[in-house]
């Protein structure tokens, strides 16, 4: 290979790598170099790679420790930390999440311990007459919160907000029809809300970057609901303005890596059988959000 080459988007954030085998292990320059280009540009892609599940696993936890999703009939069979984010069924039976990335969102926040890392693989990629589909967006959270007025950032110093996952079940249940709806008793499975700063501290560029998103944001705590939920309200619509927002188009192949601080995503859901689009994810544990 020609060696690697990272090229950026051009906006704030997103950049390119190309020239490196992710399938093999690398050696620690050329993993320095990947981990300091996901804190510049936040979305990061290497191109025209052909993992198994094994590598994917095995590069991910080059960064941290791997989660093992807690839905847990999406993952795979043989290596755990591997899930299946997809439209295509098996038996019948869909293979994997099959309304991942529904409402902007953050990956895996309403744990105590979010995720800071995704690694999504593509296998399969939606395409008709030489249009492709199913972008991923994703908007950068230290813009956004620069961006607020000065008296918005006063109000939100030291807020804390529920981030659960049992309320974003249902909701995408009724929303789009690719899960059950559940009792209060079934989604006790799942794992209780967490609690986290409203703005937080990126634990290694130290930028502050907001950290509330309609997927799983439930409540601002300490605040009458009303004031909640309108504070709520602007900050979602005001964190993914399109001057903020990057789009991934993808191409079989691509790895795509994005710091779940620096930014929220949302999938776009312009696609439908028989169109496939075949994705395999790893998310690696991040400290708790300070
Ligand atoms: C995810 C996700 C979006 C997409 O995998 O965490 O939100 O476009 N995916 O598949
Ligand atoms: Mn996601």
């Amino acid at each position: 290979m020609g060696g690697m080459h990272i090229r950026s988007s051009g906006g704030a954030i997103g950049a390119k790598i190309t020239g490196i085998d992710i399938s093999v292990p690398v050696d620690t320059p050329t993993f320095k170099q990947v981990e300091a280009a996901l804190d510049r540009y936040a979305v990061v892609v290497i191109r025209d790679q052909k993992l198994k599940p094994a590598q994917l696993a095995a590069f991910s936890r080059l960064f941290g420790t791997p989660q093992i999703n807690v839905r847990t009939e999406g993952n795979h069979e043989d290596v755990p930390e591997v899930g299946w984010i997809t439209n295509v069924t098996r038996d019948g039976k869909p293979l994997g999440s099959q309304d991942a990335g529904r409402y902007w969102h953050s990956d895996l926040c309403y744990l105590a311990m979010p995720s800071k890392l995704t690694i999504l693989h593509s296998l399969e990629v939606p395409q008709r007459d030489g249009v492709v589909y199913g972008d991923t967006n994703f908007a950068g959270m230290a813009a956004a919160y620069e961006s607020l007025p000065e008296a918005v950032k006063r109000r939100l110093q030291g807020l804390e907000a529920a981030n659960s996952y049992r309320y974003m079940w249902n909701r995408k249940a009724y929303d789009f029809g690719a899960r059950k709806v559940l009792s209060e008793e079934e989604l006790e499975q799942y794992p209780e809300d967490a609690v986290h700063p409203v703005v937080r501290t990126h634990p290694s560029t130290g930028r502050k970057c907001l950290y509330v998103c309609e997927g799983y944001t439930r409540r601002i705590l300490g605040i009458p609901e009303p004031e909640s939920e309108a504070l709520l309200q602007r900050l979602f619509s005001h964190a993914v303005r399109p001057e903020f927002v990057y789009s991934h188009k993808w191409r079989v192949g691509d790895v795509l890596m994005w710091d779940n601080c620096a930014v929220q995503h949302k999938a776009s859901f312009d696609y439908a059988p028989p169109l496939r689009r075949v994705m395999q994810r790893c998310t690696i544990e991040g400290s708790a959000p300070q």
